[in-house]
């Protein structure tokens, strides 16, 4: 499989991104960055570290757009602290973004393959995927999937009361996305808040003969101190990894084809994912939409991948 992974990190896009990097069934071709958890410049810093934590300095980093289509940036440095990576203390990155601009390298990547062979990975706001769609319509035909961490059905929402965070900071991109006629699998909370990071998971990180499952773990611990309290939870809820975990396995999740759209019209409840479950509205299904996961199979499968970098 080759992906693209468009991304703000975020430690639970740097985990993504670390799966992706050590599973042989996955080509990462590129990593693009966009506003989201903090700004674009921070989340491009964080994205290159984490190809140096890898040892995979030779996989491409493109900075993307930093704000949203029409809305103000919203942040989320009150879960992913200042930088987005507090937790573990990684050195600042020796090597540099590559000059080319994200979109420019999506639209590129995609064009230069044959139709349905590249797969899209967005796991933040969705600014630059819709801005790809809009100036290479073409991309509708050619991109095989999106896998995207976004969106909420029963567990509604996580920065308001209605919206999950990364369609609420850009819901016009998102609309466009989901519009798109690309065939798009969602991962939302209704998933992501049931992975919950638990002291006994992350303990199995940290013991790992490796430095990558102790900068995991640390991270994941830092990530936790907002959302478990938050939730109530032993442990917060584990958000990106699902994505390249569902490309790897995707017999641990379980879902439907149904329409999903997006509230872009009231600022009451701006961003929301309105998810026809029922099939009442008679639309065209845009979205596996899934809403279960092999928990305790999803973190051996996460462990065992960690497990495989080097010491
Ligand atoms: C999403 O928001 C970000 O904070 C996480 O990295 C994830 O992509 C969860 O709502
Ligand atoms: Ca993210």
């Amino acid at each position: 499989m080759k992906i693209i992974i468009d991304t703000d990190p975020g430690q639970d896009d740097a985990l993504t991104i670390l799966l992706a990097l050590i599973s042989p069934e996955i080509e990462l071709l590129g990593v693009t960055t966009v506003a989201g958890n903090v700004g674009v410049q921070q989340a491009t810093i964080n994205a290159l570290k984490t190809m140096e934590l890898a040892g995979r300095e030779d996989i491409p980093v493109f900075m993307g757009a930093d704000r949203p289509l029409l809305r103000p940036l919203v942040n989320a440095t009150h879960v992913h602290g200042r930088t987005g990576f507090e937790g573990a203390d990684l050195p600042d990155p020796t090597i540099t973004a590559a000059p080319e601009h994200a979109v420019d390298f999506l639209i590129r990547t995609v064009m230069d393959h044959p139709p349905g062979t590249i797969t899209l990975c967005a796991i933040g706001p969705m600014t630059n995927l819709a801005l790809a769609i809009a100036r290479e319509p073409a991309l509708r035909e050619r991109v095989a999937r999106i896998v995207t961490m976004s969106g909420a059905f029963s567990e509604v929402g996580n920065i308001t009361p209605t919206a999950e965070f990364n369609i609420y900071v850009d819901p016009h991109a998102a609309a466009i996305v989901l519009e798109s006629g690309i065939p798009i699998t969602m991962l939302p909370l209704d998933v992501t808040h049931t992975l919950h990071t638990s002291a006994a998971r992350l303990a199995r990180f940290e013991a790992l003969p490796n430095r990558v499952g102790a900068v995991v773990a640390d991270w994941l611990r830092f990530e936790k101190r907002f959302e478990a309290t938050k939730y109530g939870t032993d442990g917060g809820p584990l958000h990106d990894p699902n994505t390249v975990l569902w490309l790897l396995k995707p017999d641990l999740y379980r879902g439907r084809n149904v329409n999903v759209r997006v509230e872009t019209g009231s600022e009451l409840t701006m961003g929301m994912s309105v998810v026809d479950w029922w099939g009442v509205s008679g639309l065209p299904t845009n979205v596996l939409f899934l809403r279960e996961c092999d928990v305790d199979a999803a973190y051996d499968l996460i462990t065992e991948r960690l497990a495989r970098f080097p010491a």
